[in-house]
């Protein structure tokens, strides 16, 4: 049966639903250690899949309003850990793997109070063309716009 490696902070509630093997890596991505924790946790595993869900909507202000710090952590958590994660796992992808790289229609369609999000968005849906043309076809990336789905994100929007 497949195993499907799970990335969050918090234990998974979703188990005696799911018909695959899960298995949870509990870390907080914020973390310096984070992607070398993935790393250690996935040595000698192939994937074939790896879908970059994880995000933050913050900060939702004015751009005036913005703090370096609430900068820094947007795109902390929506691109460079997507960049240096698939960076790290490179050599744990099969021939023909699939990235899926979530994004948001406001990658294109900017809002007023979320040009942070948006901006994160669009850089990740370039990251994704860009890697499709790095890997030469060995591996296949793209970003989906999800739609809006009753998460805790989109409560809290
Ligand atoms: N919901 C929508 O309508 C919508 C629309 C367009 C695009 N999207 C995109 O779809 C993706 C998923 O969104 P969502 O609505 O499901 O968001 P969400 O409800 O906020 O869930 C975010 C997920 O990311 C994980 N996560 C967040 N911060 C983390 C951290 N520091 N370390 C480890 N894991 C972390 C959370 O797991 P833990 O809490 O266990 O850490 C949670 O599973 C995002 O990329 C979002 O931009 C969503």
């Amino acid at each position: 049966m497949e195993t499907v490696f799970v990335i969050g902070r918090r234990p998974l509630e979703i188990k005696a639903a799911f018909q695959r093997k899960l298995r949870l890596i509990q870390i907080d991505l914020f973390v310096s250690e984070a992607i070398d924790h993935i790393h250690q946790q996935l040595s000698g595993i192939k994937l074939d899949y790896i879908i970059f869900s994880a995000a933050t909507e913050m900060p939702l202000k004015w751009f005036c309003e913005i703090t370096s710090e609430e900068y820094d952590n947007a795109f902390l958590l929506n691109l460079k850990i997507p960049f240096f994660l698939t960076k790290a796992l490179l050599s744990n992808l099969n021939e023909g793997a699939r990235l899926l790289f979530l994004t948001s229609r406001l990658s294109s369609s900017p809002e007023i109070g979320s040009v942070i999000y948006c901006m994160t968005k669009s850089a990740v849906e370039i990251f994704s063309a860009g890697l499709n043309k790095e890997l030469g076809g060995k591996v296949l990336s793209c970003s989906v716009i999800p739609g809006v789905v009753d998460t805790e994100m989109q409560q809290r929007l």
